[in-house]
């Protein structure tokens, strides 16, 4: 197809950094289908920016992308890259998209991928940052690419742990992912119905509270108590240890881990992948720059990277208030 006679870029390319997160695939996918429909030459830079400095690019045409919307991961690998955090890396980066032909740069990741993108962008790159993270802590956006497919990842396996705990009757704490950020444990623990929910944004739990209600809870008759920890708070062995001793009631602690970031994207990770992936090459066909993709009140839209990093985010009062109001607290009833 010709190129877009009004488009500013004629060539772009793609990278994931940062942790991988289901839905990245699909996002390469659009980015890649979107520019060739389009009439840009589009290409695939492989091991993040490290790999960008490094050369590993190669051009991905329509077909080259067949059979990835579907799978966990990024077909492009991804690292973490401290060099990018130094002026040497940052030229390098820039020298390297000169070099192969790229005008136009879609970053896939999170906020440190984005302080990335920024200065390439000062450096005379095109650059638009995709939200993907499992760890929904991008301020900007009420969706990152991710968050939907590990929430789910992690209900279901809290479900597992839960028919073995209420078996043997015994305290479960299962401790999840989201580095700081506390989104996958409220909404995982909001989704299995477990009895706490311990956030790091709030970091307020009172430990002695729960195990008078675990004791209270059990002399009434329930048989288990599931307490999800996120990763922010962590400690969870530690904390089974000294639960264990003060009740009396055998507790586990299970880590859930890596398991959380793998697997098949649920249908909003693909949807949302896809769009924000096309709309990203809309961006750059449009001449531009320094952009963050985000959802706001179920609507596609950008932010101007600077203001997108500067963005504070907190956890929803409303959900937070619930996580408490609907535990199984024999105090209240
Ligand atoms: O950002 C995604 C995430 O999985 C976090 O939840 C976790 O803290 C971190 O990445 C782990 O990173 P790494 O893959 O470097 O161990």
């Amino acid at each position: 197809m010709a190129k877009d006679t009004k488009s500013k870029v004629s060539a772009i390319g793609v990278l994931t950094s940062g942790g991988d997160a289901p839905g990245m695939n699909a996002v390469i996918r659009a980015v890649v289908r979107r520019g060739r429909s389009k009439g840009l030459k589009t290409m695939g830079i492989y091991r993040g920016y490290e790999g960008l400095m490094n050369d590993e690019v190669r051009e991905l045409a329509a077909k080259d992308v067949s059979d990835i919307i579907q799978r966990g991961g990024t077909i492009l690998n991804t690292a973490r890259c401290a060099e990018m955090r130094t002026d040497e890396g940052l030229q390098r980066a820039a020298d390297a998209c000169r070099r192969n032909g790229i005008e136009g740069l879609v970053v896939i990741g999170g906020d440190g991928s984005f302080a990335g993108a920024q200065k390439l962008a000062n450096l005379g790159i095109n650059t638009i940052g995709v939200p993907g993270t499992i760890d929904l802590d991008i301020a900007c956006t009420d969706y990152t690419i991710g968050f939907d497919t590990a929430v789910n990842t992690a209900m279901e396996a809290i479900d597992k742990v839960r028919d073995t705990s209420a078996s043997h009757e015994r305290v479960s704490i299962i401790e999840v992912m989201g580095r700081n950020a506390g989104y996958i444990a409220l909404w995982a623990g909001i989704g299995a119905g477990a009895e706490d929910i311990l956030l790091p944004e709030k970091y307020d739990y009172d430990e002695q509270r729960i195990i008078n209600n675990i004791i209270e809870t059990r002399r009434k008759g329930k048989k288990h108590h599931i307490i999800i920890n996120a990763e922010g708070i962590g400690h969870s062995a530690a904390m089974a240890s000294r639960i264990e001793a003060a009740t009396g009631i055998e507790t586990r602690a299970t880590i859930l881990g890596y398991m959380q970031r793998g697997g098949s994207p649920t249908s909003r990770d693909r949807v949302c992948a896809t769009v924000m992936g096309a709309y990203a090459v809309d961006l750059l066909i449009a001449g531009k720059t320094k952009r963050v993709v985000a959802y706001k009140d179920g609507h596609v839209t950008d932010f101007d990277i600077n203001e997108a990093l500067a963005m504070q985010k907190d956890i929803d009062p409303y959900e937070y208030e619930l996580s408490h109001a609907l535990s199984y607290d024999y105090s209240k009833i």
